[in-house]
């Protein structure tokens, strides 16, 4: 019996998603196939984790849709902004990532998905060059014409409520620059005075679906809603957001492999990752402006985990390095390598290797779809502003660094915050157990 007190999921969602590239084609292909029962949402955790609720003899195991009301799958509605003019279908075939076969039964649907003219602006990704971009005189410009896209979306599609995710190439790095990201009066400010430099596309299309009373989800590591300006956009319109850049392939072995060395205090000499990749994320991590943020986002998980203040003797100077190496025969089929140089008893060496072949896409269609149906919950519960629990999701999570709090980045512990969040919403208890 369902005791939450969170809003029923009634109606339709709208999943607007900037960027109709790989991973956004892939995650709609599954949704849609999946409705029709030719595809499962494999690695999906609202569609297959279960939480357990009571303890002993009272326990249970609930899967989410059980514990709290969840938005279906045939609830949802696509929508889609891209640089290229491109239908869904014609993005998912050059994609290369799914097969034909796999997308052809769903062709109908995915050709009426036609992406709307981007907000964008060619110095933050160099290696682009479509034409389907809006004419904005200012970032403030940009804004307004996203907003008007949602509404009229909203009105078109008859939806109950929308969120919008960011799926879109990594932009070149934007570092938090205080005197216009530090307020949401300076940002606004910023925007109306066409500060190209600070306020990156992203920004426009997170602020205009705050606005609009959106959810906003960053899949890429780009600075957008990491800023007090947003923070401060996100309580004011009672929105959720939550960190950024999907955690998928090495990030995720990485926080799930960290904890294994500092759980049995082993001692850490250096973790070298490296990467090959070569679908069109690759092509724009190419640019060094463009992989510095990723490198920024990646390099954060491991000195959250192994610690030099809590264990000075076995984490206080290893080297941590990340690397991308765009190389176009792996396509969307990603291969990466991890070298751990540990060491034992009596300080004696030792070696890990990682080797994960993995496809990028089809772990990072999982992790949009969770955020966007969690994000919408989180909007149903009530709950606005930083979005802990979904840290699960991202490479960095989302904490308020101005009053020195700590991103978590141990999977084990995301793991629990998301569950009792669950839990919370449900109407149960929090704890700290592991199942
Ligand atoms: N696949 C993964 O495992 C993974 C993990 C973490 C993060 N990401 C991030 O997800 C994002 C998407 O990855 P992908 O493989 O689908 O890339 P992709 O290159 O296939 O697709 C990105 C699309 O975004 C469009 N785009 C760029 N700027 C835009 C803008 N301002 N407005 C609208 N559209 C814009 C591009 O034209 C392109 O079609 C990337 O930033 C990537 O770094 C992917």
């Amino acid at each position: 019996m369902n005791q939450s007190k969170v809003k029923p999921a009634e109606g339709k969602l709208g999943v607007m998603v900037v960027g109709l590239g790989a991973v956004t084609t892939t995650f709609m292909v599954g949704v849609l196939m999946a409705r029709k029962g030719l595809a499962k949402p494999i690695g999906a955790m609202t569609q297959y984790d279960r939480v357990r609720v009571g303890r002993g003899e009272e326990r249970r195991y609930l899967s989410y849709s059980e514990l709290v009301p969840m938005a279906s799958l045939d609830d949802i509605v696509f929508g889609a902004w891209d640089v290229y003019p491109a239908d869904a279908y014609r993005a998912a075939i050059y994609a290369e990532v799914l097969k034909k076969e796999d997308i052809e039964p769903v062709r109908d649907e995915l050709q009426k998905i036609v992406p709307m003219k981007a907000a964008f602006d060619r110095n933050f990704a160099k290696r682009l060059d479509g034409d389907n971009v809006k004419d904005a005189a200012t970032r403030w410009d940009m804004v307004e014409q996203l907003r008007e896209d949602i509404r009229s979306f909203r009105k078109e599609n008859g939806c109950d409520r929308i969120v919008v995710a960011w799926a879109a190439s990594t932009e070149i790095y934007v570092p938090v620059y205080e005197p216009v990201h530090g307020s949401l009066a300076t940002l606004e400010k910023a925007m109306k005075e066409n500060d190209c430099e600070h306020v990156a596309p992203s920004m426009c299309y997170a602020y205009a679906a705050l606005a609009e009373g959106c959810p906003f989800i960053m899949g890429a590591p780009n600075t957008t809603v990491d800023i007090p300006a947003m923070w401060e956009m996100a309580e004011k319109t009672k929105q959720p957001i939550c960190g950024k850049d999907f955690k998928t392939g090495q990030t995720l072995v990485k926080s799930g492999f960290a904890p294994i060395i500092g759980t049995r205090c082993l001692g850490l000499e250096g973790w070298f990752s490296t990467n090959i990749l070569g679908n069109r994320d690759g092509l724009v991590l190419d640019e060094p402006q463009n992989f510095r943020t990723k490198e920024v986002s990646k390099l954060s998980t491991l000195e959250t985990i192994l610690k030099a203040e809590d264990q000075p003797e076995l984490y206080s100077d290893y080297y941590h390095k990340v690397r991308i190496n765009y190389y176009p025969p792996r396509n969307d089929n990603k291969e990466s390598w991890d070298n751990i140089d540990i060491f034992g008893w009596m300080n004696y060496p030792m070696q890990i290797k990682i080797n994960f072949l993995c496809r990028d896409s089809i772990l990072a269609a999982p992790v949009l779809l969770d955020l966007c149906l969690l994000s919408d919950l989180a909007a149903r519960a009530g709950k606005w502003g930083i979005q802990r629990f979904l840290s699960f999701f991202l490479k960095s999570p989302m904490h308020d660094y101005t009053q020195g709090e700590e991103a978590v980045n141990n999977l084990y512990q995301q793991h629990v915050m998301l569950k009792n969040a669950l839990r919370q919403m449900g109407g149960y208890e929090p704890d700290q157990e592991l199942d």
